[in-house]
């Protein structure tokens, strides 16, 4: 069974305070914290979409009760760090300087995938599915920009489109500091074959034409002997409706204890990161 990271109650009102404030939502509208944890995301409460308002609203929150989290369960160091002001002036550098056609990347999951690459340090990654690099920026934020936090050895970002890939390179070549940053148009299916590991960290966002989002599994298991112990797998999109069937074998294997040390479910929006612990 993973662990659940949901967002914390207190988090979760301090939003809708917010929201309320804001006048998005109603003054009587509630969160039925009741609700069983898995169930919370379904329709909990009475505002349409409330995890994609909360998603924008309490990030900073979330994404700092998350590394405590992390730290309490022993996943990260007791002296892991997210430099938020780090954060800040990326963001502001990409929202003015990135062409993203359409991402489902939200706030809060851009702060959590930056948090994430903070507290890990990783040194060798490997991205799939890198489009135009609007996830890509938040993984390897905290080891490129002008305030990056560390030196990292080696990026590979992959695509099979290369068009996408192409103004991906245009995206992160403005900011300082992407050397290590390879952004290759290739079949992920051959890359992971072709490429030398090992990796401590794989970012899995692919949809691939025949296989759609199972696409993950058979990129994970070419990929398992390169990946480091203790190396990180994260997998986004993973609580899709429409996708689930697709995951269902993506989600036994990563959470049998045989392949994956631990595995960790982030329900902070409407799309969810699945973060495996080699
Ligand atoms: C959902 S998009 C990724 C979104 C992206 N992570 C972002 O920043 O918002 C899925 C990507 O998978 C890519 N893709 C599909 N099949 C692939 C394959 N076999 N190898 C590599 N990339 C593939 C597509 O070209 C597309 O860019």
């Amino acid at each position: 069974m993973a662990l659940i990271y949901t967002c914390e109650n207190q988090v979760i009102e301090m939003a809708l305070e917010k929201l309320k404030d804001d006048g998005l939502v109603s003054r009587d509208a509630y969160f039925n914290h009741d609700a069983p944890q898995n169930l919370r995301r379904e329709v909990t409460y009475r505002d349409f979409d409330f995890l994609s308002r909360l998603s924008k609203t309490a990030n900073v929150e979330t994404i700092r009760s998350a590394l405590a989290w992390l730290k309490q369960k022993g996943i990260v160091p007791q002296d892991a760090t997210c430099d938020e002001r780090a954060f800040d002036e990326l963001r502001r550098e990409v929202k003015a300087k990135f062409t993203i056609p359409g991402t489902s990347v939200t706030p809060v999951m851009e702060r959590l995938l930056y948090m994430l690459s903070s507290a890990k340090r990783p040194r060798r990654m490997i991205g799939l599915g890198t489009y135009c690099g609007n996830a890509l920026v938040w993984i390897v934020g905290p080891s490129c920009g002008r305030g990056r936090v560390y030196e990292a050895e080696k990026v590979y970002g992959i695509d099979i489109d290369a068009d996408a890939t192409e103004r991906a390179r245009e995206n992160m070549g403005q900011l300082a500091h992407t050397d290590h940053i390879d952004l290759i148009a290739e079949d992920g299916l051959r890359a992971v074959e072709r490429l030398a590991g090992p990796f401590d960290y794989v970012y899995l966002d692919v949809e691939g034409k025949d296989l759609g989002k199972g696409l993950y599994l058979e990129l994970l298991k070419r990929l398992y002997g390169k990946i480091e112990k203790g190396g990180w797998v994260l997998a986004h999109d993973i609580v899709v409706p429409p996708f689930a069937k697709e995951f269902d074998e993506y989600l036994r294997y990563v959470r049998n204890k045989e392949n994956f040390g631990e595995s960790i479910l982030f329900d902070v929006d409407a799309f969810g990161l699945e973060l495996s612990v080699k």
